[in-house]
């Protein structure tokens, strides 16, 4: 039986993580401060998942789980400030969490035999590419705090993989969305926003779908279950390491059409507004995926797939709560 830690496994995509790794009959331990996760998301009863509510930025509650559970298979590593407008408010703390924490993880974890050490990186790292799709090898120029430490997360990734033998590989997380994203914060992912919206609206409640600018930008939308398929088979192929790879479909969505297929997935009658542009909003963003694709990775769902799933989760919660 393997044994993971999931730092952030209380939040949105650790979530998932957690139950795929108890699918696969793994044992799991949780470090998560709730700052953003909630410990709802967690299968906690009887499921084997032992949750720690602590910071990754603890250095003795790191030593201490590492002495705890020395014989940890997998760090997977979700924890951290999650959106690029937080970073941009307060670069100081965003840096201890996403930049610190992940170095002290990797540096308390280093002695471990660990079989993987995998890191959630994020497209943010490429700031406003000149052309997409976008390719691992492009030149990063991240346009954010946030960015820049998920960069620099991803030089430490490798130097800990070539000179203290740490397994390590990045994921860079293209637009994730699916089951239990939170809405609540205005820096949520726009699926998650928009399905909110939409919901309100079927129910009666006076709402409409915001869009920033012209709605022509684009995204690449990927839905949990196969950004979590990704990750688990990087871990899991032990021939694979000190790299980084692209997680999204490769494909493009404006947000415009988005809008669209959210009206038309939840049959919600809700109105478009056009409102000023964001300031710094990236305008197209779209993962090259061959290099994932080479690895022998077959997706199981697909974008509108996704939206079907989530459509009809949200429709069973709504039912259950009235
Ligand atoms: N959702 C996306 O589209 C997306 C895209 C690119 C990258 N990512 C990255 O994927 C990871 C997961 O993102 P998510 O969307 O699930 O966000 P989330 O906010 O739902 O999850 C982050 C989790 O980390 C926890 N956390 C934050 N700071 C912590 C700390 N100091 N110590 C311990 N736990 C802490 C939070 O409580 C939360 O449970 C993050 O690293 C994020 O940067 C996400």
């Amino acid at each position: 039986m393997t044994k993971c830690l999931v730092t952030g496994g209380a939040g949105f995509i650790g979530s998932h993580l957690v139950e795929a790794c108890l699918e696969k009959k793994s044992k799991v331990v949780v470090l998560d401060n709730l700052s953003t996760g909630r410990k709802e998301n967690l299968p906690l009863s009887d499921s084997g998942v032992e949750f720690l509510e602590g910071d990754i930025t603890d250095r003795a509650l790191l030593r201490n789980i590492k002495n705890q559970h020395a014989d940890l298979d997998y760090v997977f590593h979700l924890a951290a400030v999650p959106a690029v407008p937080l970073s941009m408010q307060d670069p100081v703390n965003t840096h201890r969490v996403n930049f610190q924490g992940t170095l002290f993880l990797l540096d308390t974890f280093k002695d471990l035999a660990l079989k993987k050490f995998v890191y959630a990186s994020s497209a943010s790292v490429y700031g406003n590419p000149n052309r997409v799709p976008v390719r691992e090898d492009f030149l990063p120029v991240p346009l954010s705090p946030y960015g820049a430490d998920k960069l620099a997360g991803e030089h430490y990734l490798r130097i800990f993989n070539d000179s203290f033998n740490v397994p390590a590989v990045a994921c860079r997380f293209f637009n994730v969305f699916g089951e239990r994203q939170d809405p609540s914060s205005p820096y949520s992912g726009v699926i998650s926003i928009f399905f909110e919206r939409a919901m309100a609206s079927k129910n009666g409640i006076n709402s409409s779908l915001e869009i920033y600018g012209d709605g022509k930008q684009t995204r690449d939308f990927i839905y949990v279950k196969d950004a979590v398929k990704a990750w688990l088979h990087l871990a899991e192929e032990p021939g694979i390491r000190g790299e980084v790879f692209n997680v999204g479909y490769g494909s493009s969505t404006s947000i415009l059409e988005l809008a669209h297929k959210v009206r038309e997935v939840l049959g919600a009658d809700i109105d478009v507004n056009f409102v000023e542009p964001r300031k710094g909003d990236i305008k197209h963003s779209q993962a090259e995926i061959q290099k994932l694709r080479d690895t022998g990775l077959d997706f199981d769902y697909s974008f509108d797939e996704g939206l079907k799933r989530l459509a009809e989760y949200l429709e069973v919660k709504v039912q259950s709560e009235s």
